[in-house]
């Protein structure tokens, strides 16, 4: 099984992509964290160039988000909302409406910010947006406030409470995937 990575933070030391990188220690032996790496080379929304061949970022994005049993998101928070590089990417991926590639797939969205209250306003609208989108939102609750205090220097997680919430996210967002994974 295969959970895809998002880092809404293009930061080389990102504490958004610390924290997914954690997630993917907390995964049981079966499941793989794979990272999508392509922030940086998807271009701005167009219309006109979705109506043609898309872009090749954009149908890397598509495919590793199709491929993928479960996508989680870690996002920072711009401006008390979700970091406009994300959404533009998440814009491409809607498209077509209808068979986009987030329509049932499960979603978990966690963040963290340098302020207090760890991205919470650009975790609420994230998954409005993925929501949207028709993709099902896990329920869970990671919020990581004044990041720089909560990973050491390896950027692993230095704090209790942040690791058994993350662990507690994963075990929801597994749980969507049960019905499928006792299908197969
Ligand atoms: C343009 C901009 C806007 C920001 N706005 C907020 C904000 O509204 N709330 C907040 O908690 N932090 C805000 N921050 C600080 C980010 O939380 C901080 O840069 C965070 O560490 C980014 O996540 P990262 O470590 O994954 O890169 C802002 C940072 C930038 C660059």
């Amino acid at each position: 099984m295969r959970i895809l990575a998002i880092s809404g933070s293009l930061r080389r030391g990102s504490h958004n992509t610390m924290l997914l990188r954690a997630a993917g220690e907390l995964l049981p032996p079966e499941y793989e964290l794979v990272f999508w790496d392509g922030l940086r080379d998807v271009p701005p929304y167009d219309e006109d160039v979705d109506a043609g061949e898309a872009p090749a970022s954009v149908t890397v994005l598509r495919e590793a988000i199709w491929e993928a049993d479960a996508v989680l998101i870690a996002t920072p928070e711009y401006n008390s909302s979700i970091p406009g590089a994300l959404k533009n990417a998440l814009d491409w991926a809607s498209r077509p409406i209808a068979t986009n590639v987030f329509r049932n797939k499960p979603v978990a969205v966690i963040g963290s910010s340098a302020g207090m209250f760890g991205a919470v306003w650009a975790q609420a609208e994230l998954r409005k947006v993925l929501a949207a989108m028709g993709a099902r939102v896990a329920e869970v609750e990671v919020a990581v406030g004044h990041a720089n205090e909560k990973f050491d220097d390896e950027g692993r997680i230095s704090d209790d409470d942040v690791r058994a919430q993350l662990a507690d996210a994963i075990s929801t967002l597994l749980a969507e995937l049960e019905p499928a994974r006792v299908a197969a």
